[in-house]
């Protein structure tokens, strides 16, 4: 089937906007005219590809080319859509991960075909944007005609492609928010840790991050439940019990994340096979605050697990392990 290669304008000259602009570019893709609220923001987009004019207006873009990026933040997506005089056949495609295309309602009343081309990537700067979209995951939503247009896009850029449904998109985007932001979150959580027995959070930082790169690659090479290590896995009560009571004496907010998180490494665990149910009750026990555990314990565990409590022997509580 012969490549869909259309010419390629950009609202938004961000940081999303430039590095998507600049890869398209290299692979081959015309990008032609650019919009940013910032004269500044504009010429920096049209700096690094050739042959891009910059355009004084959203409309004066969407009239130039055939395929039309809106990269601002979120919020301004729907607005822009509205105020522009789309026209027939033209394709028009916003990078929010948590809007769908219905956003782009005004551009599909015009004819114009829609999508959303969201990298599942973090991209905290055009530099860091362009050496990381290589190989990344893009997640598309839209009509037909601009998913195939789309599609070869991600192709081009050597990037693998979800298909995803409107209604899918804002539990995708709580996932990635989960994933990559809250592990910034959980990083800065271990520095401050350090900095309380007098490690600065740069240098706690760099000795913390092959500990992070291994457990990517175990995810990668072992996959779950294999990958989990540490405490739950193994079933030690009280290494748990003694993180607990120190994170209560010096860090309370560490703490909550420490149980909360821990409550949901249980199941994990448990489908790794080296705890069994009677450890996972006490482990959940500690982990909610309890000093000891009861037969409630264990029934709010099997419905957790999703098992039936009091359903036979292959479902109850194993001997306690010493
Ligand atoms: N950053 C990421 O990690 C990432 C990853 C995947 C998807 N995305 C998506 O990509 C999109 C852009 O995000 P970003 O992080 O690239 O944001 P960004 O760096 O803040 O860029 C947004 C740009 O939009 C421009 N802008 C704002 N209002 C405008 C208007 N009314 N008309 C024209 N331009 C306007 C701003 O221009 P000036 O600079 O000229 O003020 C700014 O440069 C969002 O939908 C976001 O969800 C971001």
């Amino acid at each position: 089937m012969a490549e869909i290669r259309p010419t390629i304008g950009v609202i938004g000259a961000g940081v999303t906007g430039t590095a998507l602009a600049y890869q398209l570019f290299r692979k081959g893709y015309r990008v032609i005219a650019v919009n940013s609220r910032t004269l500044t923001s504009a010429q920096r987009l049209a700096s690094f590809v050739t042959g891009c004019t910059i355009c004084n207006t959203p409309q004066q873009v969407a009239d130039m080319a055939q395929a039309i990026f809106i990269t601002t933040p979120d919020d301004k997506i729907a607005g822009i859509a509205a105020a522009i005089n789309w026209h027939a056949s033209q394709f028009v495609i916003h990078c929010s991960g948590v809007h769908s295309t219905n956003i782009l309602e005004p551009a599909l009343a015009c004819r114009a075909f829609t999508c959303c081309l969201h990298p599942l990537q973090t991209f905290a700067s055009i530099e860091e944007a362009i050496h990381n979209m290589h190989g990344s995951t893009f997640a598309l939503e839209g009509d037909p005609e601009a998913l195939a247009v789309a599609d070869e896009m991600v192709v081009a850029l050597e990037g693998n492609v979800i298909h995803l449904k409107a209604s899918d998109k804002i539990l995708y985007h709580a996932a990635a928010t989960i994933l990559s932001n809250y592990l910034v979150t959980l990083m800065k959580t271990a520095a401050d840790l350090w900095h309380a027995f007098g490690i600065e959070q740069e240098d706690a930082i760099r000795a913390m991050l092959p500990l992070v790169k291994g457990t990517v690659n175990n995810i990668e090479r072992v996959g779950i439940p294999g990958c989990l290590t540490g405490p739950i896995a193994r079933g030690d009560i009280g290494t748990i019990k003694k993180h607990i009571q120190a994170l209560g004496q010096e860090a309370p907010g560490a703490l909550e994340a420490y149980c909360t998180l821990g409550l949901q490494t249980i199941p994990i665990a448990l489908a790794k096979g080296r705890i069994g149910l009677e450890t996972a009750a006490e482990i959940r026990a500690a982990l909610e605050g309890k000093a000891t555990f009861s037969e409630s314990d264990y029934s709010d565990l099997y419905t957790m697990l999703g098992l039936d409590f009091g359903a036979g022997s292959a479902n109850q509580p194993e001997n306690k392990q010493t």
